[in-house]
C-alpha cells in the first residue's frame, strides 16, 4: 500500500473501544459529518478532554444548529456532561481536567486566553441534572442572574438608595416564568421559598433562571433524569418550545425522550468517541453504525 493510500484509511476509520455487549466495528468519519440547512450556532473542532490519564472525549467534531434541539445520547460514563460543559468552560473548573481543540460560538473561539468567561455563561447557559434552585424567594431564584450581571437593580439597599426598579424586576421575573412554562402554577406565590416546590416545578424554576439572562444557547444535562412522568412530559413540552428561540443542546440516557424532542442526535459510545451524528429519524430508524443500531434498539447501555 502507498504511503497516501494509507493515510486515507487513517482518515477515514479510527480505532474504538467497546464493551461487552458491543459488536467491534471501523468507525467512519462520514458517519459523524452531518449535514443540515440553515447556521451553525456552535462549532467543535478536534476537541479532546483527559481527567489525569484517562482520555474521556476523543477528537470530537461537530457542527451544532441554531434554533433547534440536539440530543446526545450515549451509555453512562461515555462523555456526555464532559461534552456539554466544554460548550460553555465549565470543565475549566475542574482541576484535573484538560482540554484541547476548538469550539466556536458564532464563530469566535470560546477557548481563546482572554475570553470573557462570565459573558460566554451569561450567552451560553446550563440547566443541570438535579434542580438546584436557592434557598430563597421564586422572584429571587430568576432575578439573581440579572441582578448580578446589574442588569437590575433589587434588594433593600437599592431600595434605599432609590435605585430599585421594582417594576423592571416584575416584568423580567413573569416573562422568564412564562417562557418556562411555570408562569401559572406560581403568579400567585411568588415570595414563597422554592425549596417548596415540586421537583418538577423546581427544574422549570432553573430554566427560568438561566432564561432570565437572556441566553443564546441552552444546556441541558439529563433535565428530567429526575422527575416523574407527568412532570417529564412538561419538561419536554418546554424543550420544544424553546427551541423556537435558543439553540437547546440535551444530554438524556432516554431513547424515547431524544427521539421525541430533538432535531438531530449524536451518539457517544463508551470510550469517549462520538460514533453517529445524524437527523434523529436517521439515528434511530436507519443508522449507518452497527453499534450505534445495537444502542438504541436496547440492546446494551
Ligand atoms: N470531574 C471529573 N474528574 C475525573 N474524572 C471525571 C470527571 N468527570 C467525569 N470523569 C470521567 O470521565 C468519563 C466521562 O464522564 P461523563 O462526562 O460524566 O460521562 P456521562 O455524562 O456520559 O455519563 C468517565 O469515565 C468519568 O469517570
Ligand atoms: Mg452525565
Amino acid at each position: 500500500m502507498s504511503k497516501n493510500a494509507l493515510q486515507s484509511t487513517e482518515t477515514t476509520q479510527r480505532q474504538q473501544t467497546t464493551t461487552s455487549g458491543e459488536s467491534t466495528e471501523q468507525l467512519r468519519d462520514e458517519w459523524t459529518d452531518y449535514e443540515f440547512a440553515g447556521d451553525s450556532k456552535l462549532s467543535v473542532e478536534g476537541l479532546n478532554v483527559h481527567y489525569g490519564d484517562e482520555h474521556a472525549l476523543k477528537d470530537i467534531s461537530m457542527e451544532i444548529p441554531e434554533r433547534s434541539v440536539t440530543a446526545l445520547v450515549g451509555p453512562s460514563g461515555c462523555g456526555k456532561s464532559t461534552f456539554l460543559r466544554c460548550l460553555n468552560r465549565m470543565n475549566d473548573r475542574i482541576n484535573s481536567a484538560q482540554i484541547d481543540g476548538s469550539v466556536r460560538l458564532d464563530g469566535e473561539e470560546i477557548y481563546q486566553d482572554n475570553a470573557n468567561l462570565v459573558e460566554l455563561r451569561k450567552r451560553v447557559g446550563m440547566v443541570f441534572q438535579a434542580p438546584n434552585p436557592f434557598p430563597k424567594s421564586i422572584r429571587d431564584n430568576v432575578s439573581y442572574g440579572p441582578r448580578k450581571h446589574g442588569e437590575i437593580k433589587t434588594g433593600l439597599i437599592a431600595r434605599l438608595l432609590g435605585e430599585a426598579n421594582e417594576d423592571e424586576e416584575d416584568e423580567l421575573v413573569e416573562r422568564a416564568l412564562r417562557n418556562a412554562a411555570l408562569w401559572d402554577e406560581v403568579s400567585d406565590r411568588l415570595d414563597d421559598n422554592a425549596m417548596g416546590l415540586s421537583g418538577g416545578q423546581q427544574q422549570r424554576l432553573c430554566t427560568a433562571r438561566c432564561l432570565a439572562t437572556d441566553p443564546e444557547v441552552i444546556l441541558m444535562d439529563e433535565p428530567a433524569s429526575a422527575l416523574d412522568p407527568i412532570a417529564t412530559a412538561k419538561i419536554e413540552d418546554l424543550v420544544d418550545d424553546l427551541s423556537e428561540e435558543y439553540t437547546v443542546v440535551v444530554v438524556t440516557h432516554n431513547m424515547q425522550q431524544a427521539a421525541r424532542i430533538s432535531d438531530q442526535t449524536a451518539v457517544f459510545l463508551t470510550g469517549g468517541e462520538l460514533v453517529e451524528y445524524d437527523e434523529t429519524g436517521k439515528i434511530f430508524e436507519n443508522p449507518e453504525s452497527q453499534r450505534v443500531e445495537d444502542y438504541v434498539s436496547g440492546k446494551f447501555g
